[in-house]
């Protein structure tokens, strides 16, 4: 670990990223208004079949637009449900009035792939969101509609522009409403919070620097609720994949029931530890007491504890301003680190070897 990382040093980020994952954070608000505006242009024709339910097929960076897509739809009156299925195969109960999103940048992950053939045996509805690969090649041969993903990026870096594109595809559905609104109200809120952690803002001022300097040395646990707790999940796997660290995700109030106990043993652990609560004011009033109750129990037991609160009335631009801090913190982590923040080698070498055996 470098002690002595300064992130405020312009020459850091050239030595370290060197396939500059900082220009893609960068772009963030501009890819949210162009996943909108791609999925507009992009024409489904499904049978117009009623969606009962929808099932996202998916794994890591291209699970999470499912699942904030998913967290959205649970706020609004008369949505379908939503099924989150990050395995091998298809959850029970898929049929004819499912629809199956099945999402993966490269079109090639093996757990993902394993569920279109079971889906289209049961006569669900499929809809692909991928750059090509082995999902757009079954796409054409069995005949279901994929959105072409046109970003350039490691598939987690493709988050801003497939989350809007994926809301865009589900409205051109018939699932849940119109967010043009939402949309251009997110990308405002997120270009108003870019300029404050970016590089070029000094750690003094720059809430994601700071929060990736508290992180250092320790292992964070980032606490979410309702619309926060995808986002929480979010910000661990960007801190695993970004920074190779340590880091966990809970979700209130269900960690009230269990988690919180685990700060008590081993003792010596709490000073390594860097509880993070992902605040917001859509979520449940009870809820939010108990980001403040945790914030108390923790402090009692001198556990380091930072709590962000969403600003703004959108759902969508909450949900997307906390993404692109813990985009930026667990980015600002890994140069900490001294690691590159792009590649991903373990995962890479996992896959190659699961391709041979
Ligand atoms: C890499 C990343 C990974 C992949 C995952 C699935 O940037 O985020 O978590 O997203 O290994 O691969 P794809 O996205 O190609 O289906």
């Amino acid at each position: 670990m470098s002690a002595g990382v300064d992130l405020d040093d312009p020459t850091l980020y050239s030595r370290l990223d060197s396939q500059n994952m900082g220009s893609l954070l960068r772009d963030f608000p501009k890819l949210f208004a162009e996943g909108w505006r791609q999925a507009g242009a992009f024409d489904p024709k499904l049978d117009g079949r009623r969606i009962k339910k929808i099932v996202f097929l998916g794994m890591g960076g291209s699970a999470v637009a499912g699942e904030m897509a998913a967290g959205l739809l649970r706020l609004e009156e008369g949505a379908p449900a939503t099924v989150l299925h990050h395995d091998y195969g298809i959850p029970p109960g898929v049929d004819r009035e499912t629809l199956v999103i099945v999402s993966s940048y490269s079109g090639n992950t093996e757990e993902t792939l394993s569920g279109v053939e079971l889906a289209l045996e049961t006569g669900a509805m499929l809809v692909g969101i991928t750059t090509g690969g082995l999902v757009a090649e079954v796409a054409e041969k069995k005949g279901f509609p994929w959105f072409p993903i046109t970003l350039k990026s490691p598939p987690r870096c493709a988050l801003p522009y497939s989350l809007p594109a994926l809301l865009g595809v589900l409205w051109k559905l018939g699932v849940g409403r119109n967010r043009e609104k939402d949309v251009r109200e997110a990308v405002q809120a997120l270009q108003g919070l870019a300029d404050g952690i970016v590089p070029e803002t000094p750690t003094a001022g720059n809430a994601a620097k700071k929060l990736a300097v508290d992180m250092r040395g320790r292992i964070p646990v980032i606490y979410g609720g309702g619309l926060t707790a995808p986002v929480a999940r979010r910000w661990k796997t960007q801190v695993n994949e970004n920074a190779k660290a340590w880091a966990f995700s809970e979700e209130l109030p269900e960690a009230h029931h269990n988690a919180i106990l685990g700060v008590e043993q081993p003792a010596e652990l709490r000073e390594r530890l860097f509880l993070v609560l992902l605040d917001s004011p859509a979520i449940h009033l009870r809820t939010r007491l108990r980001f403040q109750i945790t914030t108390d129990i923790l402090g009692e037991r001198k556990v380091l504890t930072h709590t962000w609160t969403g600003s703004g009335s959108g759902h969508l631009a909450q949900m997307a301003c906390a993404t692109l801090l813990g985009d930026y913190a667990s980015y600002y982590l890994a140069l900490i680190y001294g690691r590159d923040p792009t590649p991903v080698e373990t995962i890479d070498r996992i896959k190659a070897r699961l391709a041979r055996e």
